[in-house]
């Protein structure tokens, strides 16, 4: 078997063209004729390294946070993550970082009134299985990015969901490794089309948010290559990310920011990757390991205990612990992102220059609509028939606007926030607050359905809302679940009785739908008794027309869950986060009046999690043990239906699998057929791993034939001790379905071996 080049694949996806083998061979041929820009920006760098005095170098591997910035650099710093001076005379900008998972952030308006667009969560935007969305909304964020003079974005979180509860996965793209790095890349592609730099994050393996500055993640090395780290290489690929951010956590007991097998062995050696490694802001903890294990910027740096790149870094490249060929390095590193990403070259403006926010609202709608996920429709209570006399909107503030996820990637959106909860206590409180965006789904169904009476309650009450819906045509609970970074939720139940409410409402009307506004799964105790299910996930800054236009039946829902929702928590590898112990300790301390300064961990002692699992991620891991989860990962309805035929197998050196999808439904719609290839790990466990993906859409009756290339890794196994993915010659069973454990086409394919350089 040969291995594809992702940046191909991906810009297959992207242009809609389906990855028939011929066209991507003609793709390929045009890529190795381009000349490479990357050793041109190796050179200038080098050169610019060689003209540095040492302050200079010392000057571009440590960033400031600039709330706590003392004293202030002498170029004036926008309140933000982060900031490090440029050198004027070489032509050196100043690089000025903000997040933007989702949006160029603005964390509890430390900004006062910039707004920016706001894009559904990233667990949203990979439900739609649509490359081209994400590289469109990343292209959306750096051009607003570049307007608010932002040069270097923190984006691309491409941590693989572990674990359902974990309070970031709406920030993340799911369980899989080939769609969260197929998305992450996309992301990171549009985001520096800017010519700005994205980075990725969180290198590696910070699954969970409790202690997550204190945690040891212990995993098997193969286990990790061929699960979280294949994610990162596929996006790093395809991206081309300038800078790789460390996590906070450690892995196989050391730090990730100080972690030389993950910095130096795996990202730089053996994925040969030429941009720099920046910290996650307050994930440092050494001067002379961090800088020799391969960390090349300390980021927010009065995060730290203590300052260890800036005068500490001086003193060891003076007493030669830290070899001055590894400050060159370093500073290298940098400025190649610098100049590869074109921002060197194409500076971002000295002012803020006008956006075009209602151009740039349509890319959040866009993603919106496809990353809806229908669950359940009984008796086809969707879409709402335009006859419909009385709609009754309940809860989740459904008259104002949506909810949205907490902590970093926080978007103040055009429009504002019509409510906004500040927190008292836990992690987040400091930098998160319970936030809506104002994007009403009461207006825009309204405006969509002239003919109802469409209003709303609550939902404080569940016997007013019981009867509020009594004879109506559609009962439409809005549950809500937020999910914010720095915490994980100790209950994957709704919150504020809303379970009760739920059941109140479906009592009284059988025709209720639930949609539901969340980061990923919860409990649905109520599963059976409504007759829809829609989730939303974060919608962003047009969440409430998206969600519209699907219950009316303006779009077809599109979206497929790229997370397993399971039946109960005991499903899931860890019903609950670890270090919970710890953590309540370190709170029952602090309320006890314990005055020490708790810094970025908080008071919480350290512990380990383990991940047994492996690369059995997800539905891997409900497959192998045999669970049934309440909806599969690629799970999601249409108002239309699809049929799969023709399947054709060719293996040999290389893996391509095609079959015809036909729309035989009365509807136009969108179907994502999945192709799983069972494989067997490093770790000797089969599963079926998705090999490949593809949106089509089809008009009623329409059949369209689909080719699907399939990149060997995700079906390799990972060798350690060669190190590098090995495929063993023989027969694999290939399945075509509409999602995990689906078996509407079947067929064998028969591989010869293959053995690649990691
Ligand atoms: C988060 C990062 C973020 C950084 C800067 C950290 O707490 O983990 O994702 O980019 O803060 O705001």
């Amino acid at each position: 078997m040969r291995f594809p080049k992702h940046a191909v694949l991906v810009t297959a996806l992207m242009t809609g063209a389906s990855l028939a083998a011929p066209v991507f061979a003609q793709q390929q041929a045009a890529a190795s004729a381009q000349p490479s820009s990357e050793s041109g920006a190796e050179a200038r760098a080098e050169a610019l390294v060689k003209a540095m005095t040492l302050e200079e170098k010392l000057q571009l591997v440590h960033s400031y946070f600039p709330p706590l910035a003392k004293p202030q650099p002498p170029i004036a710093m926008i309140p933000s993550a982060g900031h490090v001076p440029g050198i004027p005379r070489l032509g050196i900008p100043t690089l000025r970082e903000s997040d933007a998972s989702l949006g160029v952030a603005n964390q509890i308006e430390q900004r006062k009134g910039d707004v920016a667009t706001a894009l559904p969560a990233s667990i949203a935007t990979a439900a739609t299985f649509n490359p081209r969305l994400a590289y469109e909304g990343g292209a959306m964020i750096g051009a607003e990015a570049r307007a608010k003079t932002f040069n270097i974005l923190l984006a691309g979180g491409v941590n693989l969901t572990r674990d359902p509860w974990n309070g970031r996965n709406f920030e993340y793209l799911g369980e899989d490794p080939l769609l969260a790095g197929v998305m992450a890349g996309a992301h990171i592609k549009g985001v520096q089309s800017n010519a700005i730099v994205s980075t990725i994050k969180h290198f590696a393996l910070n699954s969970q948010e409790t202690g997550r500055t204190v945690l040891d993640a212990r995993i098997d090395r193969a286990a990790l290559r061929e699960s979280d780290l294949l994610a990162f290489q596929i996006a790093t690929e395809i991206g081309k990310p300038a800078s790789v951010m460390c996590a906070y956590n450690k892995v196989n007991g050391d730090y990730a920011c100080e972690n030389d097998w993950l910095l130096n062995t795996v990202l730089k050696k053996d994925w040969g990757y030429k941009g720099w490694v920046m910290s996650d802001w307050g994930a440092v903890h050494s001067t002379q390991k961090a800088a020799n294990n391969g960390l090349d910027q300390d980021s927010g740096q009065e995060l730290d205990d203590a300052m260890y790149f800036d005068k500490a870094l001086a003193a060891a490249v003076k007493d030669g612990s830290v070899p001055m060929a590894r400050l060159d390095d370093m500073v290298q590193r940098i400025l190649f992102g610098v100049i590869d990403s074109g921002l060197m070259d194409r500076p971002v403006p000295d002012s803020a220059q006008p956006i075009d926010y209602a151009a740039h609202a349509q890319v959040a709608q866009r993603a919106a609509e496809e990353g809806i996920v229908l669950l359940k429709n009984e008796g086809n209570l969707l879409p709402l028939t335009k006859t419909a006399k009385k709609i009754v909107l309940i809860g989740a503030h459904a008259d104002v606007g949506v909810l949205s996820g907490g902590g970093s990637s926080q978007v103040r959106s055009v429009g504002g926030a019509p409510v906004e909860i500040p927190l008292t206590e836990g992690a987040a409180a400091s930098f998160a607050r319970i936030t809506w965006h104002a994007s009403s789904p009461l207006q825009a169904i309204r405006a969509l359905a002239p003919q109802a009476s469409v209003t709303y309650l609550d939902g404080s009450d569940p016997k007013a809302a019981a009867r509020a819906v009594r004879g109506a045509d559609m009962a439409i609970v809005f549950a809500w679940a937020w999910r914010t970074e720095a915490q994980d939720p100790e209950s994957m139940a709704l919150p504020d009785k809303q379970d009760a409410l739920i059941d109140a409402v479906a009592a009284a009307n059988a025709k209720t739908l639930v949609v539901l506004e969340s980061g990923g799964p919860v409990l649905m105790p109520w599963v059976d008794r409504v007759s829809a299910i829609l989730s939303a996930w974060y919608p962003g800054q047009r969440g409430g027309e998206a969600i519209a236009r699907i219950l009316l039946g303006e779009v077809d829902p599109s979206g497929r869950l790229p997370i397993t929702f399971p039946a109960s928590v005991d499903q899931a590898p860890r019903s609950e986060p670890a270090g919970l112990a710890e953590l309540h300790a370190a709170n029952a301390r602090r309320k006890a009046g314990d005055k020490t300064i708790y810094g970025m961990s908080g008071g919480v002692a350290p512990f380990t999690v383990d991940y047994p699992e492996g690369a059995d991620v997800g539905y891997r891991w409900y497959a192998a043990k045999q669970r049934k989860p309440l909806f599969p990962f690629g799970y999601g309805l249409t108002y239309t239906r699809f049929s799969y035929a023709n399947l054709k197998i060719a293996g040999g050196a290389g893996l391509t699998v095609g079959f015809d999808v036909t729309n035989t439904g009365k509807r136009a719609g969108a179907d994502v057929p999945q192709v799983y290839v069972e494989a067997k790990s490093a770790a000797g466990t089969r599963a079926y791993r998705l090999a490949g993906f593809e949106k089509v859409s089809l008009s009623p009756g329409e059949t369209r034939h689909v080719s699907v290339t399939i990149d060997p890794r995700v079906i390799a196994r990972f060798d350690e001790s060669a190190p590098g993915w090995k495929v063993d010659a023989g027969a694999y069973p290939v399945v075509v379905g509409r999602f995990a454990g689906d078996t509407a086409l079947k067929g064998t394919a028969t591989l010869d071996a293959l053995s690649a350089r990691p």
